[in-house]
């Protein structure tokens, strides 16, 4: 950054120069030199629409045009001299573009105010980080959606309250996930249809009166439409609220889906191996293998939360139109689509890194009597009311309990004092596998359903444009 005392575009009215304190305090370049090229982008739209209403010439356009970008070319090389005392990204590159064509270049802010200017780049950069945090969805969503096509009949306990309740498939499980991240992905579509409009001419807040074209800009810059109202396009920033919410609710996501690896990952349940690539050893202890990407996932979810509730705070009370509080909407912005997207992305090469035990999952999920409901639902197939069934059922488990056996090692005859319906094949009906198979309804667990589920959800994410 240079240190001697810059020219404000804005100092006009201004003969003392600004309070050294101020300057650094004010300057938000160093977060908003981000939006460069959208920013670079929004001003040769701009440009190219102040040549057809007559306020540039055709030499004028092209000299803003071309100086542009090369100013562009320069900072992807990272040979542009940023400016703290030039405020943010907006001045930076028009005094520089002011610097290398002259005159032309101080035509560039006709009709045009840096609030509008900061609306549209924000919206411009938006658009792409949706679209990019959808490709990448997407192909979280087809990695989950084809392991559980390969584990579609992978036997595991199903949980309520983390306590084993009633066998399911791996496949299924994982299409619950899917299922999450599916609505998660239509949010962000639905979130994109408001981001996608313009306000560029919204000026600094009531338009501007030198006959400018929005519709032309807009479709320059590939906008669905514009922003109907001037007062609201340079000052609501709602759009970047939304889209923080469904990150916030995509992590929560994650979080969940970590927190069951993680899980699944302890000695305890040995239901998953991480490969070395995915997990860190400890400094202390040798043996351990520690599945650190998951939690911290689970933990990123935090700074989603907190983004979201800034922006929120940070609108809150604005009175119309704009406020220079909104300058803090970048940082939180960013790190929520930053923060998603390496999140989807790690998420989705830590999933082949995930070693399943089949045996250890089959094994618990046939623990804790898992198959009793299953019991009843062949007592009431045999007549029996369901409430009667669950009494008789009820009975026997505690008769397995004080045995020390599974409900489904009892023999039949011991079965039998329960309900004389009781008959040979209770054992199909007994078995994890017989239990699975036997939900066979739509959204149900059975290996068919579930390959089915996967098949379908495929052919849905096929059929994305993005
Ligand atoms: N850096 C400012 C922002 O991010 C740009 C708009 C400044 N507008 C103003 N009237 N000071 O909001």
């Amino acid at each position: 950054m240079r240190k001697k005392q810059q020219k404000k575009p804005w100092g006009g009215r201004f003969s003392a120069p600004t309070h050294a304190l101020l300057e650094s305090f004010s300057a938000s370049v160093a977060v908003d030199r981000r939006l460069y090229r959208h920013d670079i982008r929004g001003s040769i739209a701009h440009a190219r629409m102040l040549m057809k209403i007559g306020v540039l010439t055709e030499d004028e356009f092209n000299a803003i045009e071309s100086g542009l970008k090369t100013i562009q070319d320069d900072i992807e090389r990272g040979a542009f001299e940023w400016d703290d005392a030039l405020e943010d990204v907006h001045m930076n590159i028009e005094a520089q573009l002011t610097a290398r064509i002259g005159d032309a270049g101080k035509k560039l802010h006709t009709a045009r105010s840096r609030n509008d200017q900061v609306a549209t780049d924000m919206r411009l950069y938006l658009r792409d980080a949706i679209d990019q945090l959808c490709a990448a969805l997407t192909a979280l969503q087809r990695a989950i959606v084809q392991r559980a096509a390969a584990e579609a009949a992978t036997i595991m306990p199903g949980f309520t309250h983390l306590q084993s309740a009633q066998p399911v498939t791996f496949g299924h499980h994982l299409l619950a996930w899917n299922e999450m991240l599916e609505r998660d992905y239509a949010r962000l579509r639905d979130c994109r249809v408001r981001v996608n409009v313009s306000p560029l001419g919204g000026a600094a807040l009531a338009g501007s009166g030198l006959g400018i074209d929005r519709e032309m800009t807009a479709a320059e810059l590939e906008f669905a439409g514009v922003c109907r109202n001037s007062l609201d396009a340079v000052s609501d920033r709602d759009f970047a609220i939304e889209f923080a919410a469904a990150v916030a609710l995509l992590m929560v996501h994650l979080s969940r889906v970590a927190e069951e690896i993680v899980l699944w990952c302890s000695s305890a349940f040995g239901f998953v191996d991480l490969s070395d690539a995915f997990t860190t050893g400890s400094s202390i202890m040798p043996q351990k293998k520690n599945p650190d990407v998951a939690e911290l996932i689970r933990g990123k979810c935090a700074r989603a939360h907190g983004n979201l509730s800034a922006l929120l705070m940070l609108m809150k009370a604005q009175p119309l139109a704009y406020n220079r509080d909104n300058q803090e909407d970048k940082t939180p912005l960013f790190d929520s689509a930053d923060t998603a997207l390496a999140c989807v992305e790690v998420f989705t090469a830590l999933l082949p890194a995930m070693k399943l035990n089949h045996r250890r999952m089959r094994e618990a999920a046939a623990r804790g009597h898992a198959t009793a409901t299953d019991l009843a639902d062949y007592l009431v197939s045999r007549g029996a009311p369901f409430r009667e069934a669950h009494e008789a059922v009820g009975k026997a488990v505690g008769f397995a309990e004080a045995k020390g056996a599974q409900l489904a090692e009892l023999k039949l005859a011991e079965l039998q004092q329960f309900n004389a319906a009781i008959a040979a094949d209770v054992f199909d009906a007994l078995s994890v596998e017989g239990s699975v198979a036997a939900r066979a309804h739509t959204g149900g667990t059975a290996p068919a359903r579930v390959s089915e589920a996967a098949r379908a959800a495929l052919k849905r994410l096929s059929s994305r444009s993005a």
